[in-house]
This record gives C-alpha cells, sequence and structure tokens, in this order.
C-alpha cells in the first residue's frame, strides 16, 4: 500500500501537462469520483490495525499534495495556453503608455471655473438644445432682433421654437426661474451660430457665463468681480478697462479689455497696436429679465458677464487659428497641460 502512494506521489510530481485539458485528465484520474485516491481510501479499510497510522498519514499527505498541484497548474493554464507561453519573451524591454493631455479648451474653461469658484461661484449646466424663450424672449432680445434670423441661430427645421443655445445665457434664465437669491453661477458650455468658419470665427464653440443676483448688487461689484478675474488669469499686472456696449439683456452693458500681456500695453500684432485685448461683455441684469424669470427687480439686483471659451485660449497661448483647436492634430494637442 506505501508503495502504492509513494508511487502515486512521484507521478504527480514528475507530471508536465502541455495543456489545460491535460490538468483537468489529471484531476479526474486521481481526485475523482473514480480515481486513484478514492481507490486507495478504499483499500486503507483493509489495513492492519498497527499499520493504519503510517499508511493513512502518507494517504493525507498524498491528497493534499495532489489538490495543490492540481490547483496550481489550473491557474497557470486557465488564459494562457502554450502558444502564447512560447511566444511571450519576457526579457523584451517594456512599452510605456503614454499620457494624454487636455485639451486647451478644456484647460481655459477649467481655469476660469476654478478662479470664480473662489469667489463663491457654483457651476450650473443646461441643455444644448433649447426653446426660444430660454435664448432670446426672457433676455429681452425683441421679436425683430437679428440674432433671431436663420442667418445667425441654428433653428430645428421641423419646429422653429426649438434651436441650438447661441449663448450659455440660457442656463442662467433656467438658474434665476428655479433659485432664490442670492444666486451666483458660473455657466460653462458649448453654443452655436451660424457663421462662416474662418481662423477667428467657428460655428461652434464654448463660453462661460456668469450670474451674480442679490440685494444692492452694483456696477462697482462687476468691475471688482472682473478685475479679480482679469488678475488671476491673466497675472497680477493685468488691468481692466471698460467700453460702453448693448447687450438686450443687460443695461448698462460694457466691453472688458485686458491689458496686453504680450507687449505690457506698449502695442504689437496680438494687440493690433492698442495695448489692450477684449476678453468678455458684461452688465447690469436689466430688470426686464429678472421679472420675467419671476425675481422682484425693486428688491434684487444683479450683473452678468460672458466670455468665449476659444479667443481666451488663443490670447493665453498664442493661437492664431481658431480652427486649431478643433482638428484635433495630436502634434498640436500635445502641447498643452498634460492629464
Ligand atoms: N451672452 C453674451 C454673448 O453671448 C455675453 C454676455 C453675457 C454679455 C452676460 C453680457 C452679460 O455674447
Amino acid at each position: 500500500m506505501i508503495e502504492k502512494i509513494n508511487d502515486l506521489r512521484r507521478r504527480i510530481e514528475e507530471f508536465t501537462p502541455t495543456t489545460a485539458s491535460g490538468v483537468e485528465e489529471l484531476r479526474i484520474a486521481v481526485l475523482g469520483k473514480n480515481g486513484e485516491i478514492n481507490a486507495l481510501m478504499e483499500q486503507f479499510r483493509t489495513v492492519a490495525p498497527e499499520m493504519k497510522r503510517e499508511v493513512g498519514q502518507a494517504l493525507n499527505a498524498v491528497k493534499t499534495l495532489a489538490t495543490e498541484r492540481i490547483a496550481e497548474l489550473k491557474g497557470s493554464y486557465s488564459d494562457n495556453n502554450k502558444e502564447v507561453r512560447a511566444a511571450a519573451d519576457l526579457t523584451r524591454p517594456g512599452t510605456n503608455d503614454t499620457l494624454g493631455s487636455r485639451h486647451p479648451v478644456s484647460v481655459v474653461m477649467g481655469e476660469v471655473c476654478d478662479i470664480f469658484a473662489r469667489l463663491g461661484y457654483t457651476i450650473a449646466d443646461g441643455p444644448e438644445i433649447e426653446d426660444d424663450w430660454h435664448v432670446f424672449t426672457a433676455l429681452n432680445f425683441p421679436p425683430e432682433h437679428p440674432a433671431r434670423d436663420m442667418q445667425d441661430t441654428f433653428f430645428i427645421e421641423k419646429n422653429p421654437d426649438i434651436l441650438l443655445r447661441t449663448h450659455t445665457s440660457s442656463i442662467q434664465v433656467r438658474t434665476m426661474q428655479t433659485q432664490k437669491p442670492p444666486i451666483r453661477v458660473i455657466c460653462p458650455g458649448r453654443v452655436f451660430r451660424n457663421e462662416a468658419i474662418s481662423a477667428r470665427s467657428h460655428c461652434m464653440f464654448h463660453q462661460v457665463e456668469g450670474l451674480y443676483v442679490d440685494k444692492n448688487v452694483s456696477f462697482a461689484d462687476l468691475k471688482q468681480s472682473v478685475l479679480y478675474f482679469a488678475k488671476e488669469f491673466f497675472g497680477e499686472k493685468a488691468t481692466i478697462r471698460l467700453r460702453p456696449s448693448y447687450f438686450p439683456f443687460t443695461e448698462p452693458s460694457a466691453e472688458v479689455d485686458v491689458s496686453c500681456q504680450l507687449c505690457g500695453g506698449a502695442g504689437c500684432n496680438v494687440c493690433k497696436y492698442t495695448g489692450w485685448l477684449e476678453i468678455m461683455g458684461c452688465g447690469m441684469v436689466d430688470p426686464a429679465v429678472l421679472e420675467a424669470c419671476g425675481i422682484d427687480s425693486r428688491e434684487y439686483s444683479g450683473f452678468a458677464f460672458g466670455m468665449g471659451i476659444e479667443r481666451t485660449a488663443m490670447l493665453k497661448y498664442g493661437i492664431r487659428d481658431i480652427r486649431l483647436l478643433f482638428e484635433n492634430d495630436v502634434r498640436f494637442l500635445q502641447q498643452f497641460e498634460s492629464a
């Protein structure tokens, strides 16, 4: 009996299968219901009492050995066949995964949102496919305003009330409808305008707009917030100037210029020798807009601002053609901040 057990042990130790099914065959032959170990267990009953101890121990040991060896062999064959193992050259140098980089539009959008987050703004989101009311009517656009023309806005053919938003101000409308002042939101997102694609304009781009509504919000608050942004984004030396402008939803309205950081205001070809770069539109929210969104304009006032992210990214990185941002040529994209 001991002889048989030793023989089995030797065969298990020396067994080198070449396939996963070889391992399975061994398992059935040794550990299976009608396998060798069960047969030995059967014989064990007839072993003389004085031999039981020795034979029993040897039998248990060979069973443990068989179980462990088969588990080990199975592991090495589970998702690995002989050909794959032969082809894998473990001495080959590894290849590094190259890290991607974040898209410059995402980098700038994230930075702008971070700066306003530090002033207590939270991020608001809204749909890219909007209705006329949220994009134009609530924002005080008169019925004959050119933005409502098909030449400027993409409408859905079947339903002219549905359109692709031309600015993220529609998110501000949605926010004012659902939140009570004080409101401080920043609205990043993609917008669409029916414009010819050129080095300076695209039919799809990104904006970040902001809205602040509370009691006693003044133009001075607006100017200070914009100045803080300019210094955080362009550097401590940056200064701003406001030029009177017009938007249907703000009164008064202004265009914000930041001092050109490339020439320090002396004049260069980027700022077209003016020393200033236009970065955003802004103004005090028109009381008619507050009322349309259900906010009492006698109690509350607010300011809003909005900027184009591509333009800002172009200024920051000295990119001369907006189309480069959407061609997704890896050689171009690789030059920006890595992920
Ligand atoms: N919505 C304006 C645009 O798309 C930008 C803007 C926002 C201007 C808020 C003033 C206040 O051009």
